[in-house]
């Protein structure tokens, strides 16, 4: 029986997921795709994200943190786990417990994992030019693999560093790529994985990359991109509400909090019991959200609960809305907004409970 009682929901679009990792697929012929999904999968709901996926034959996972890992491993015995965030000296008992692999990002990190004699599959992070985790010094990169390719009880399983920019033609992306390519020329032994490329980086330039093993899929498995032109992906989020009431106004009625909107004429108001609490935050007003396949005006002040939107004739109450993830792209909220997608989706709330939707697969 579901728990879900009031009439707004995400819908996650399965069918729309796998089209992305497909399409990631062909831009990373012959390289393992590990999706991305820290922050509940980027806000889509990790559970059932990763049994989809696991279920379609995906065996390892990136998030960040070790609660992350942790929520993960309790529910998925047999996947690889990879956690890109700092892990703590004090945290590093529970990863090898869980057979988490953990990402070693400094020299701290690195000694704490060489005086113990834990099993722990490790990630070497280079940081190439982000100024985030990582190693910088050859020197250093090259003595810590030596120390924990020696060390009995640490697989040192990749080898990984992250870029700042994607963009094609971008001087920082060729100076991080340079970087890694000349220190991993210094490496007789490398690590069986080696992964670079974030989004962007897999539909610009995987394939030009031959010494990839594994590419990290984030926002384009969710069917969202930074690049211009996009790539061809599918939305998988769209946030939905239904009308549970209209108002018929009187020229000079105000609506909401403030009453800071006044009906100029007669107008009709409808009710979506979604509000700043689920995600849709209060500066969303100056925007419009989609019901019967037109866009409808939102006025008033967001609530905590609910959203105001000034509707035509033809709208009823039990009328579905869509605030974003179709008319309305979630592109064009993170213009609104003036952030970036994964700020967007990532804010839908807890409350909010995510409905999946498969069809053909
Ligand atoms: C280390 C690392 N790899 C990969 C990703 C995925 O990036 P994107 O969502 O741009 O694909 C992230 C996301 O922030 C990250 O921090």
């Amino acid at each position: 029986m579901s728990n879900h009682y009031r009439p707004t929901w995400a819908e996650i679009n399965l069918d729309h997921l796998w089209h992305n990792v497909l399409e990631a697929r062909k831009a990373a012929p012959g390289k393992e795709i590990i999706p991305v999904v820290k922050a509940n999968a980027y806000g889509h709901g990790v559970i059932p994200i990763v049994s989809f996926l696991h279920e379609k034959g995906i065996p390892i996972f990136a998030v960040s943190t070790l609660e992350e890992s942790l929520e993960l491993r309790n529910q998925f015995k047999d996947i690889d786990i990879l956690m890109m965030g700092p892990i703590l000296e004090s945290d590093l008992k529970v990863a090898s417990k869980h057979h988490i692999q953990i990402t070693l990002y400094n020299l701290p990190i690195i000694d704490a994992v060489l005086k113990q004699d834990l099993p722990l599959i490790c990630h070497l992070k280079i940081d190439t030019g982000m100024s985030r985790y990582g190693l910088v010094d050859t020197d250093d990169i090259l003595k810590a693999i030596h120390q924990l390719s020696i060390h009995s009880q640490v697989d040192l399983r990749g080898i990984y560093t992250h870029f700042a920019t994607s963009s094609e033609q971008d001087a920082l992306y060729e100076r991080q790529l340079e970087r890694l390519m000349n220190l991993l020329d210094l490496i007789p032994n490398k690590p069986k994985m080696i992964h670079i490329s974030n989004s962007s980086s897999i539909f610009k330039r995987e394939q030009t990359l031959d010494f990839t093993t594994h590419v990290r899929l984030g926002i384009s498995l969710y069917g969202l991109s930074l690049d211009n032109p996009k790539p061809d992906l599918k939305p998988v989020m769209s946030l939905k509400s239904k009308v549970v009431e209209i108002k018929s106004l009187k020229k000079g009625d105000t609506v909401g909090y403030g009453g800071t909107y006044q009906a100029s004429e007669n107008e009709r108001i409808a009710i979506l019991p979604i509000g700043y609490a689920d995600g849709f935050i209060r500066r969303n007003k100056t925007g419009s959200i989609e019901i019967r396949d037109k866009k409808q005006k939102i006025v008033g002040i967001i609530c905590m609960d609910a959203t105001f939107v000034k509707v035509d004739e033809e709208v009823r109450v039990g009328d579905v809305a869509t605030l974003f993830g179709g008319m309305i792209t979630i592109d064009e909220v993170a213009k609104r907004l003036n952030t970036i997608t994964y700020e967007v989706i990532t804010q839908v709330s807890y409350r909010v409970p995510r409905v999946t939707k498969r069809s053909s697969i």
